[in-house]
């Protein structure tokens, strides 16, 4: 089957094969072809160009007429929480009363609430839940995403946490990359709310021999903070996981700098997430490592936290920056990597071009799956947003919290 889409205004993100993501400033160039076509055989990209090009194809299975319109790859969101029991609107309201997230937490809200929740609920109502979010990630242009466990916290709900994140990637089939993580150190559950060492027994003595066991996972996270885990534990945990070949991509500096960074870094770690509160030492030592630096605007924006990514400094000096959504539902209840994409604009001060860089290349990279999805580029899958008529590319991040996608490819 052959798709060839034609006429193109902006072909956006045309970066060769060979880049698999962009280190410090090489971000801020975003490539495109003006004036293109493009030709998808058996789902992958085959050949694109300028519509000018003499020889260029013309004959195909379908067609895609895009003039005025820009086609650009597919978001790969590298940090979501997708699977949860229900909503927390509750708390949103108490917060908006004045009661800030960490007290919520700390009285048994927060994480604990949804595992609770989700304790009580079969494996079957979990995965349609999820699977109606999945299916708005994929509308909203998504189609490589990272999904985390945590919200299990016992032996038999984290394991059917990954169990459904299996199902959803069994179900999607080649529509969508998915990776899974395991986040049981997402918060100290009640029951081990006065031992703490036998619940990072558990994790490591049980569970990751099973998840290892069932291959059930790609990542191990751990949420390394004053309201959940300290960086002694965090470097405890990472251990464990890299005996059973558990990379780290771990949620680090979102409300203290707790040498959370030294310790992924120590481990080799494939993204440190969060990092609104960034010493500048820590930057610095992002900026030599090949670890990427994972920035979640929508979380400090939905906290309505004055701490914001220092994005800036991180591009200037050198380390890989993307951007996720971090859909949850305590602190980032959207998976729309479109409004992630204009918040890092307008918050982050990343130009339009670094951050649809960060949205897909360098996303894709935090998932290592640059070899197929985050550039248009010959030989990777053909995922890609065809948008409506626009009247630039800036317009973009610019049309912030509209629908600006016209069909996902
Ligand atoms: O990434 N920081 C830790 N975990 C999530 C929030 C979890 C929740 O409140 O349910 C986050 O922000
Ligand atoms: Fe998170």
């Amino acid at each position: 089957m052959t798709l060839l889409i034609e006429n193109i205004r902006w072909l956006v993100g045309t970066h060769p094969l060979s880049i698999g993501r962009l280190k410090g400033r090489e971000i801020s160039h975003l490539p495109m072809v003006e004036n293109a076509f493009l030709l998808i055989d058996n789902q992958r990209i085959t050949r694109f160009g300028a519509m000018s090009e003499p020889d260029r194809p013309t004959c195909a299975d379908a067609y895609i007429e895009a003039t005025n319109r820009a086609v650009l790859p597919a978001f790969c969101d590298s940090h979501t929480h997708l699977v949860f029991a229900a909503s927390r609107e509750e708390e949103f309201e108490m917060r908006l009363k004045g009661m800030p997230y960490e007290t919520i937490a700390a009285n048994g809200g927060g994480i604990l609430n949804s595992a609770r929740k989700l304790g009580a609920m079969s494996e079957s109502e979990l995965f349609d839940r999820s699977w109606t979010r999945l299916e708005e990630a994929q509308s909203l242009g998504t189609a490589a995403i990272e999904i985390k466990s945590g919200y299990g916290l016992t032996v038999e709900s984290e394991l059917k946490m990954l169990r459904v994140i299996r199902r959803l990637k069994e179900t999607v089939g080649h529509q969508m990359a998915i990776k899974a993580t395991f986040l049981g150190a997402h918060a100290v559950p009640t029951l081990f709310k006065d031992n703490r060492k036998a619940y990072i027994s558990l994790i490591i003595n049980e569970l990751l021999p099973k998840i290892a066991t069932e291959g059930l996972a790609d990542y191990m996270d751990v949420f390394c903070e004053k309201i959940a885990f300290s960086s002694d534990e965090t470097d405890a945990l990472l251990t464990a996981a890299a005996r059973f070949g558990l990379r780290p991509k771990i949620h680090t500096n979102q409300f203290n700098s707790m040498n959370g960074i030294e310790t992924a870094l120590k481990h080799k770690a494939v993204s440190v997430d969060h990092l609104e509160v960034l010493t500048e030492n820590e930057v610095h030592l992002l900026r030599n490592s090949s670890t990427i630096a994972t920035l979640l605007p929508t979380a400090p924006f939905f906290l309505n936290d004055s701490h914001t990514p220092p994005a800036r400094q991180l591009i200037d000096s050198g380390a890989t920056v993307a951007l996720a959504t971090d859909f949850n539902p305590g602190t980032s209840p959207s998976v729309s990597m479109p409004f992630v994409v204009s918040l890092a604009c307008i918050r982050l001060r990343m130009t339009p071009a670094e951050s649809l860089n960060a949205a897909t290349l360098n996303g894709a990279a935090a998932m290592e799956v640059s070899n197929d999805f985050g550039s248009i580029a010959v030989g990777k899958r053909g995922r890609m947003i065809l948008t409506k008529p626009i009247p630039s590319v800036a317009f973009l991040p610019y049309n912030f919290g509209t629908s600006w996608i016209e069909r996902v490819i």
